[in-house]
């Protein structure tokens, strides 16, 4: 018996590096749920991230240290259910692979697996090199993250612009040389200044996607919730807010109360 083959990715690892060759910027966004993750992949995006930000913004926690492989495998087989044009980028949560590459192998073939994701998303540089080609010997893509990544918090002590002195840079410069050397096929920079971010992006042939980089990179990623303004006291310098949905959302659910309260809702057309 033969199944119908779906057309299941449109957007692939190939097309955002030929995005790259034409200098076609390439949009990312997180999504963490099959709703709002519907309404990303509708909208046309390329690259739908299942950050491990899930940690912050769907669970309230401080940092993405806390998430786990099973939240993460169950936020990312909601986003995959939603999804018929985007690459979906999976997150690897904090301690499921800097242990060393067969635990680093394992956790992305469970990820792979369980949430039907098309490729795995690792912070650090040349110390995760391993663990990267060994993923990628599985047949599975890899994008790396640099400058201010996040399960790294405790290192950096706070959440400023990394590399701004010429040591750092110049790490950061070979740890992305090390990243496309290892095979990954994109890499995310975050929050580092822009002319080191244009420089990284000139010296890859890889797409470098930015979060507060600068525009002289190959594409530009956000957390949905913070430029859907659903989170509301978080203003970095490089958000862009295209609504207001905290004010919008306490705005219609105090409607309701007082709705209700007034037994205004539901009115004789509300009812059977
Ligand atoms: O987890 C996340 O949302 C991320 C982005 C900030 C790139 O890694």
């Amino acid at each position: 018996m033969s199944v119908a083959q779906k057309d299941f990715i449109k957007v692939t690892t190939n097309s955002v590096q030929e995005m790259k060759t034409r200098g076609e910027k390439i949009s990312m966004l997180t999504a963490y749920d099959y709703t709002l993750a519907k309404m990303v992949d509708t909208a046309g995006i390329d690259v739908i991230l299942v950050g491990d930000s899930a940690s912050n913004v769907m669970a309230g926690h401080q940092t993405t240290l806390p998430i786990t492989l099973d939240q993460m495998i169950y936020h990312a087989s909601s986003v995959v259910r939603a999804v018929n044009r985007a690459l979906v980028v999976v997150d690897m949560p904090f301690g499921t692979y800097q242990g060393n590459s067969l635990e680093a192998l394992n956790s992305a073939i469970r990820i792979m697996k369980e949430s039907g994701g098309h490729s795995v998303k690792l912070e650090g540089g040349e110390e995760i090199a391993d663990s990267i080609r060994r993923i990628i010997s599985a047949g599975i893509p890899v994008m790396g993250h640099l400058g201010l990544t996040p399960q790294s918090i405790y290192k950096f002590g706070t959440f400023t612009v990394r590399a701004k002195e010429e040591e750092e840079a110049s790490r950061l410069k070979l740890d992305a040389l090390e990243l496309e050397k290892a095979g990954c096929f994109a890499i995310v920079l975050e929050k580092v200044p822009a002319q080191l971010a244009k420089e990284v992006a000139e010296s890859l042939s890889i797409p470098v996607i930015g979060i507060g980089a600068g525009h002289d990179v190959d594409g530009q990623v956000l957390v949905l919730h913070d430029m859907l303004g659903m989170t509301h006291k978080f203003n970095p310098r490089f958000l862009r807010r295209y609504l207001n949905l905290f004010e919008d959302i306490t705005g219609a659910i105090k409607q309701y109360v007082e709705d209700v309260k007034s037994v205004d809702f539901p009115n004789d057309k509300e009812q059977y």
